[in-house]
C-alpha cells in the first residue's frame, strides 16, 4: 500500500499527539493523584443549616481519630471561613451549598471540588504546615470574588482537636438585601 508523504506526516503527528495526551492524563492520575469525584451523597439545600451533617459546621474528630471538616457555602461566604487543621493527617472535607453552585478550591494544592446545592461533595487530603487560601472558583454572583476562606495548618502535635458539642449553628446574615418578615 502506498501512502502519500503528507498523509504519513499527519498520521505520525496525530499518533504522537495522542500518545502525549494519554501520557499526561496517566501521569496526573498516578503521580499527582488527580481523579474525578466518585462520592454521591444528597441533602436538602433548604435544611442544610439544621442537618446534623452541617450543624455544627467546622472540624469534627471521629471516635477513630479521623479528622472531618464540614463546610457550607453560600453567597458569598464559606462557613466556617477559617479552620485550624493538623499537618500530615488525612482530612476529609464534606461541603455543600444552600443556594447556587460554588467551587471550594484550596489554592496551591490539588484539593478542590464543585459545591452543588443538593449534594455533599467529599474529598480527603493531607497538608504540610502553613497558611492556605481558599477561594470560590465557580462564578456564583456579584460577590463571587469576595468569597474566600483560610486554613491554618499546624504541626499535628500542636493541634488541639475542637470539643465536639451541640454547637450553635451559624445563621447567615442576609447579604441579598431581600425583604424581612416583621
Ligand atoms: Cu461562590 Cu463563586
Amino acid at each position: 500500500m502506498k501512502i502519500d508523504l503528507y498523509e504519513k506526516i499527519w498520521m505520525i503527528g496525530t499518533g504522537c499527539m495522542l500518545t502525549l495526551f494519554f501520557s499526561v492524563i496517566a501521569y496526573e492520575a498516578v503521580a499527582m493523584g488527580r481523579m474525578p469525584p466518585s462520592h454521591i451523597e444528597t441533602i436538602d439545600p433548604k435544611t442544610v443549616l439544621s442537618d446534623a451533617r452541617f450543624n455544627p459546621q467546622g472540624v469534627r474528630v471521629g471516635p477513630d481519630g479521623a479528622v472531618n471538616v464540614h463546610v457550607v457555602g453560600l453567597m458569598f461566604v464559606w462557613l466556617p471561613g477559617e479552620l485550624t487543621l493538623p499537618a500530615g493527617t488525612p482530612v476529609t472535607f464534606h461541603i455543600t451549598s444552600v443556594d447556587v453552585t460554588h467551587g471550594y478550591e484550596i489554592v496551591r494544592t490539588n484539593a478542590q471540588s464543585m459545591v452543588i446545592p443538593g449534594y455533599v461533595s467529599q474529598f480527603t487530603t493531607t497538608f504540610d504546615p502553613g497558611e492556605y487560601l481558599v477561594v470560590c472558583n465557580e462564578y456564583c454572583g456579584n460577590g463571587h470574588h469576595t468569597m474566600f476562606g483560610k486554613l491554618h495548618v499546624v504541626p499535628a502535635d500542636q493541634w488541639q482537636a475542637p470539643a465536639v458539642t451541640g454547637g450553635t449553628p451559624v445563621v447567615p446574615t442576609d447579604t441579598t438585601g431581600g425583604a424581612h418578615d416583621h
